[in-house]
């Protein structure tokens, strides 16, 4: 189904939520929906809320980080005021920034079998739910290694395959490639892009490397100071960006795009020129 028409799943109205303590809001009035199937990226300054979302979206907030937290909110029709976080982690699924964090058991299985266990599941089931989660993220072969052994990249298939032996409909990453090597970092892009795909899931990506995921993305939304700057289309928020001068980090074809059409740069040229065109605006360059 096209996500553009398929339901929200996830809803938030004025939205606003201070940490206890804390002096100033972290979030301010944020208005934010999710559309089943939707491949949506968040990016933004340090400090600009993004994990402070994260946290309402799968019920840390305010379970395990209390303050003051207003607005609407609907998680696929839970609300973390009302719920518990183990209700919401069925459906909605948060990978930590640092794999470390979220990985504490002796192997990589038990720190799969973690999540299934603690819902009260069956033997059965679990032992189920395990086989899928290391059969998706493909680490068989690691089940009984310790997590911090393993490779930055290991570790983060590590902490997706914990998470996703939730069953999670709604996948939330927060700045997952910050630990990952270039290479790795692109590897993981085309990992995560077919993952969705094959299981359907609907994915909120954390992220500074807009560059590395711009292709597969149905939205960018970028924060500031606790509010959403913009949240559209991936090239009508890229050529917005380079308009306003915001700091986001720009795919290179649209700095190209930018040198070349300087002014006259807009949101149709963006679409027209894709990465495949790098070499026609090349000698575009070239020739003056
Ligand atoms: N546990 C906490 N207690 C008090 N204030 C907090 C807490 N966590 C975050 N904050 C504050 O809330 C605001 C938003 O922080 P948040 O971590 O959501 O930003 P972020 O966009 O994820 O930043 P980064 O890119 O550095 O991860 C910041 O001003 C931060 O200092
Ligand atoms: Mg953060």
């Amino acid at each position: 189904m096209n996500p553009e028409e398929s339901k929200k799943i996830i809803k938030v109205r004025n939205l606003k939520f201070k940490y206890k303590n804390a002096e100033k809001n972290a979030l301010n009035n944020i208005n934010f929906e999710v559309r089943e199937g939707e491949f949506v990226l968040i990016t933004g300054p340090s400090g600009s809320g993004k994990s402070t979302l994260a946290k309402i979206l799968t019920g840390l907030i305010p379970n395990s980080y209390p303050g003051e937290l207003d607005g609407e909110i609907s998680i696929m029709g839970f609300d973390p005021r009302k719920n518990k976080i183990y209700e919401i982690a069925q459906n909605v699924g948060l990978v930590l920034q640092n794999p470390e964090n979220q990985l504490f058991a002796l192997t990589v299985e038990d720190d799969v079998a973690f999540g299934p266990e603690n819902l009260g599941l069956g033997r059965e089931e679990i032992r189920k739910r395990v086989e899928w989660s290391l059969d998706v993220v493909n680490m068989q072969k690691e089940r009984h290694k310790a997590p911090f052994e393993l490779s930055g990249g290991l570790q983060q298939r590590a902490a997706i395959a914990a998470v996703l032996a939730m069953k999670p409909k709604v996948l939330i990453l927060d700045e997952p490639t910050s630990y990952l090597d270039t290479l790795s970092a692109v590897k993981f892009s085309y990992f995560l892009d077919n993952l969705r795909r094959d299981l359907n899931l609907t994915v909120i990506l954390i992220e500074q490397n807009v560059d590395l995921f711009f292709k597969f993305l149905s939205r960018i939304v970028v924060m500031s100071e606790g509010k959403i700057l913009i949240d559209d289309k991936p090239d009508v928020v890229i050529s917005f960006c380079i308009r306003n001068k915001i700091p986001i980090n720009i795919p290179l074809q649209f700095l190209i795009i930018n040198k070349v059409f300087g002014k006259n740069c807009n949101e149709k040229m963006l679409q027209d020129y894709q990465v495949e065109d790098y070499e026609l605006l090349l000698e575009k360059i070239i020739d003056g």
